[in-house]
């Protein structure tokens, strides 16, 4: 299996350019079903999530054309089915976004239907907000072996007031997909501000929707009968920016990271920043430099523009040198997203769990183990972790952080870290759970 070998202990020095969001790239693609038109998608990731999306669109009649490492052309317009072929069936339920293609494919076809979605296993990660949502909108949606299926009455879904119980990104963009070209005015409330909301929204629009207040805590949507062709760059992504600077803070040394939208950045550069790392705004870049110790905080994370759940288990891992106890406690998932503290306590981490905060001591420093990559950003954790580490971390387990990180080996050798991808068998682990499980 491949893993990621480490030497770490080797400050990181040089510039990285980010790629672009994955989770604008996944809620994009399966929205693209609604246009008829060609959608030409520029600064879309290299990553195994937007393959598969691309793969599942392609199955279903979709024309995909790479034009280049990072952009591609879609053409949904002999799309026919409003049924996931049962070929796409293992691939669907191993991400979290597949669940966009319901309010796609209900959105175009008045009907859908596909498996139930996969994704990292955060513990319960319930649907119930989609479901409010879409039902709202006119559907009658029925979960039923494993499957979802939802039609909507006379044909086509009609314009509705939502007030979602929950701040949830996924119910936020799977009905703002599926109200695009819902018959009236939609109306959701509560939902979430995340900056891939506000580039769904964006996409929408350059495809003719009419969708306003994206960003804000309300969105409203005057459906259009079609979305026509157009061309949209997404955003860079938040998370990976944050994972590089979250790894300078742990390595140290000088990193002008690139190809950023400095303010989707702020609450990380804030907390860096509390822990003595410098960090300079430029218009597209932010310079991250770390040559002293490292001081302790405290994390909560919360729906943005509060502190990113996805940048928890990175920024544990920094906080794993910081000396004295720094508090990290989770907002946004019940049942605390801490499998990975496990693995970062192989490599001497003196952290203990309580119900959703982890109390982390600060220890003098890391040493190389072998450890799981848990999920996506457990997984960006332990590279974070091992590249500050003494002697050599192995990290097995690496199709998880495939799933988000376009060649993250790659780029954390050119900042000059002694990092490389080996195909070796595992170690034996009577623990090692079967893998995929729920994005
Ligand atoms: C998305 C991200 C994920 C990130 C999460 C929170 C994608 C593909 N994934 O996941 O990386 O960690 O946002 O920023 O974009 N909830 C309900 N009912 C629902 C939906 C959600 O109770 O119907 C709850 C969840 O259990 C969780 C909270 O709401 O406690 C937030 O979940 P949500 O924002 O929906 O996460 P995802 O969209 O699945």
């Amino acid at each position: 299996m491949e893993k990621y070998v480490i030497h770490g202990g080797k400050p990181l020095h040089g510039q990285v350019d980010i790629s672009g969001a994955k989770n604008a790239a996944v809620a994009v693609i399966p929205a693209a079903i609604m246009v008829r038109g060609v959608c030409r998608l520029e600064n879309l990731p290299e990553i195994s999530d937007t393959d598969k999306l691309l793969h599942i669109l392609t199955y279903m009649g979709a024309q995909v054309r790479m034009i280049n490492r990072t952009t591609v052309e879609l053409d949904c317009t002999n799309v026919q089915m409003d049924t996931l072929p049962e070929e796409m069936w293992a691939m669907t339920r191993k991400i979290r976004a597949s669940y966009y293609l319901i309010g796609a494919m209900l959105g175009r076809f008045g009907r859908a239907r596909s498996t139930m979605p996969g994704g990292c296993n955060f513990g319960v990660r319930p649907i119930d907000q989609h479901i409010k949502g879409l039902t709202a909108l006119g559907a009658d949606v029925r979960m039923t072996g494993g499957f979802i299926n939802a039609t909507a009455k006379n044909g086509r879904l009609r314009g509705a007031m939502v007030y979602l119980d929950k701040v949830s990104v996924g119910a936020t963009i799977n009905i703002m997909i599926a109200a695009a070209t819902a018959e009236g005015r939609t109306v959701i409330e509560n939902v979430a501000r995340e900056p891939h909301i506000v580039d769904l929204a964006n996409f929408l629009n350059s495809m003719g929707a009419d969708v306003r207040g994206a960003g804000t805590d309300v969105i409203k949507i005057r459906g259009v009968k079609t979305l026509h062709g157009g061309t949209y760059t997404l955003i860079p992504d938040q998370i990976e920016a944050g994972t590089y600077m979250a790894a300078v803070a742990a390595a140290g040394g000088a990193v002008k990271i690139t190809n950023v939208i400095p303010k989707h950045l702020e609450c990380i550069s804030s907390k860096l920043r509390e822990m003595d790392v410098e960090i300079e705004d430029g218009d597209d870049y932010v310079l991250v430099r770390r040559d002293g110790p490292l001081h302790q905080t405290n994390i909560k994370t919360k729906p943005y523009p509060g502190f990113p759940t996805d940048m928890q288990p990175q920024m544990t891992a920094v906080l794993c040198c910081a000396p004295g106890v720094s508090v990290v406690t989770e907002g946004v998932w019940n049942g605390g997203r801490f499998k990975y503290v496990a693995e970062l306590k192989k490599m001497g981490a003196s952290i203990e769990v309580d119900d959703q905060s982890a109390f982390v001591q600060g220890v003098d420093h890391l040493t190389g183990a072998t450890v799981k990559a848990c999920d996506l950003r457990a997984g960006a954790a332990m590279v974070v972790a091992g590249l500050a580490a003494e002697g050599v971390t192995k990290i097995e387990d690496v199709v998880y952080i495939e799933r988000g990180y376009q060649d993250i080996v790659g780029k954390f050798r050119a900042l000059g870290a002694d990092i490389a991808c080996v195909d070796e068998p595992d170690e034996p682990d009577a623990e090692r759970s079967a893998g995929w499980v729920a994005g």
